[in-house]
């Protein structure tokens, strides 16, 4: 089945103010598991997308995580 394209679809910004904060993104579908973890150090900034991959995306350790619903603290 072709892909859609995703380029459009919603990002979500998470700044770490820790080191080894984890965006883990979760699969789309009926079963829910982890496909990707990404590690940033303190500082790092990730821009990432919500795709036909990923339907939720978990953050582990402290970040500031920006959405179109406002901004929120993982709290530590
Ligand atoms: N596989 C699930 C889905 O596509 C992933 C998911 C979406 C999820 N939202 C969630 C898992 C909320 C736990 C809580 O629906």
């Amino acid at each position: 089945m072709e892909e859609k394209n995703n380029s459009n679809a919603e990002y979500i910004i998470v700044k770490a103010k820790s080191q080894g904060v984890q965006v883990i993104g979760l699969t789309r579908g009926q079963d829910t598991r982890f496909h990707h973890t990404e590690k940033l150090d303190k500082g790092e900034v990730l821009i990432a997308q919500f795709t036909d991959h990923t339907s939720a995306i978990k953050i582990r350790g402290s970040a500031t995580v920006l959405t179109k619903y406002g901004t929120v603290e993982t709290d530590s």
